[in-house]
């Protein structure tokens, strides 16, 4: 069994995002940065197992190295990690060392300290996997990911000799003009022997700079000609962001890479330049997604589905064969069938139930719709309970808050609120009534009961044979 531990580094400030936030906890693709990397640092051991059967690891939590805004960081990842802490930032070989006492602590102690960057975002699994693979089966003192760049990236140069072996890794900062021209540069991914590790970083001196380097340590293995291999990966995945146009390229980069999976897995993407879904969406099979539309969050959408044009969907669950077009679904739950919009608004805790149909300028907060129920044109419903097939009329709504507190409505299967109705809450009007245009209702309508005026007025009481027949409708 080989034992390795990760370690992430996540300390610096990030200056160069010129913000508030610590940069790691910038979302990409909906993610805080870190999150990427903790996700393909979690998948490693599934992911080696598939490179290679006789390869078997043992992993831990990996530990983040955190510095500024450490307590920020550390209450958004919570018990996902565990956390070292560098007091100052004087380099990423500081950085590593700062995370010895607490990598040492691990049992089974650690073979291979793998280390990789909090602002690497892109770097699958299969990568970090394949970097441990080959430490594991070079018996290397240093591995380390590599990639070729074509135009000018602030990457370290790896330099080789003649024999194409590793001598050193050198900052841009301190490069020479020819040594800026070599191609291949360093990803920022590296497995190391941990007692070689420890022992090379005590006695790693500062460099010109004033900083401790991890990638001096690469030097050092070279003079003591010790065993250097790298692999080499694709530079998408290795982008690193120091900057916000970074990250703008790196977002660009994932959502390409999202819509793909989605589109090979059977959602049609109309428009994949304006549409963005994060990593965390599902969809079904034959989904449509038309142009301008964006879907956040934890949202799941079933197969056979039209969203868009110019959807905003965020953290909700939509059901099988529905409609949203033009409307904006915030945690809200659409049953099957549902069809929403043009111009609607589902708000949290919105239920429309099987084959609701919202239409122009409608919104629904924290209510049940019952299915099969109409709400068409201008209405509000806000903490409101609907039966089914219930039709709610142009203008129509629930007056829920009288200036202190939120009251309920609950309203019957098959009534009818006539266009205009005011329903004050705390109200019920019952199954099969109806109340006529402009209505203001404040007390509760028994059933079949017709309504009408302000203050509303029973004026009559309907035949079943005049009202929605709700076990007919069902049974079309
Ligand atoms: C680093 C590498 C460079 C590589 C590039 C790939 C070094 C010296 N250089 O450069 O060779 O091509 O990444 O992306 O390693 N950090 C700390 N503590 C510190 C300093 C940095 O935790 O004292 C963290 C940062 O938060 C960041 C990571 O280490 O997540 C990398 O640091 P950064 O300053 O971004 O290094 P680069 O200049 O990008
Ligand atoms: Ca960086």
């Amino acid at each position: 069994m080989n034992t390795y531990a990760t370690v992430v580094l996540a300390a610096g400030k990030g200056t160069r995002m010129r913000s508030k936030l610590p940069k790691v906890l910038h979302p990409l693709a909906g993610l805080p940065l870190l999150a990427h990397v903790l996700n393909a640092v979690e998948a490693i051991p599934s992911t080696l197992s598939s490179i290679s059967q006789d390869t078997s690891v043992s992993t831990q939590k990996p530990v983040v190295v955190l510095g500024h805004e450490a307590k920020q960081i550390e209450a958004a990842f919570g018990e996902r990690c565990l956390y070292a802490l560098q007091e100052e930032q004087l380099g990423t070989g500081h950085a590593v060392l700062a995370a010895q006492a607490t990598i040492d602590a691990l049992s089974p102690l650690p073979q291979t300290v793998l280390v990789c960057y909090g602002d690497t975002p892109l770097v699958s699994s299969k990568m970090l996997a394949t970097v441990l693979y080959e430490h594991i089966t070079q018996q290397a003192t240093i591995t380390f990911l590599t990639a070729i760049t074509e135009q000018g990236s602030d990457f370290g140069r790896v330099v080789r000799d003649s024999q194409e072996r590793v001598r050193e890794i050198v900052e841009m900062k301190r490069a020479t003009p020819e040594q800026k021209r070599i191609k291949e540069v360093n990803s920022g991914v590296y497995c190391f022997n941990r007692e070689w590790l420890w022992e090379t970083l005590h006695a790693l001196p500062r460099n010109s700079s004033g900083e401790y380097y991890l990638t001096d340590l690469v030097g050092i293995a070279g003079a003591q000609e010790r065993v250097i291999t790298s692999v080499n990966g694709t530079l998408d995945e290795t982008i690193g962001i120091n900057d916000r146009v970074q990250l703008a390229a790196a977002e660009q980069l994932l959502r390409g890479r999202i819509l793909e999976r989605h589109m090979y897995a059977g959602v049609t993407i109309v428009d994949p330049a304006t549409t963005y879904v994060d990593d965390s969406v599902s969809i079904g099979m034959d989904t449509v997604i038309l142009p301008g539309t964006s879907i956040t969050g934890k949202t799941t959408i079933g197969g056979e589905c039209r969203i868009g044009p110019n959807a905003i969907i965020d953290a909700s669950t939509i059901g099988e064969r529905c409609i949203i077009q033009g409307s904006v679904i915030e945690e809200a739950v659409l049953e099957d069938e549902v069809r929403v919009g043009p111009f609607s608004h589902c708000r949290p805790g919105a239920h429309l139930a099987h084959g609701v149909r919202m239409g122009n300028f409608g919104e629904v907060k924290n209510s049940y719709i019952g299915a099969e129920t109409d709400i068409h044109h201008f209405s509000y419903l806000g903490d409101a309970t609907v039966g089914e097939h219930v039709n709610i009329g142009a203008g129509a709504i629930t007056s829920n808050f009288d200036g202190k507190q939120k009251h309920p409505t609950t309203i019957g299967d098959g009534a009818s609120i006539g266009s205009d109705t005011i329903l004050i809450a705390p109200v019920t009007v019952g199954e099969h009534a109806y109340t006529g245009s402009g209505a203001v209702v404040n007390r509760d309508v028994p059933p079949y009961a017709l309504v009408v005026g302000v203050p509303a007025r029973v004026l009559r009481m309907l035949q079943p044979s005049e009202t929605t027949n709700v076990e007919s409708d069902k049974k079309e």
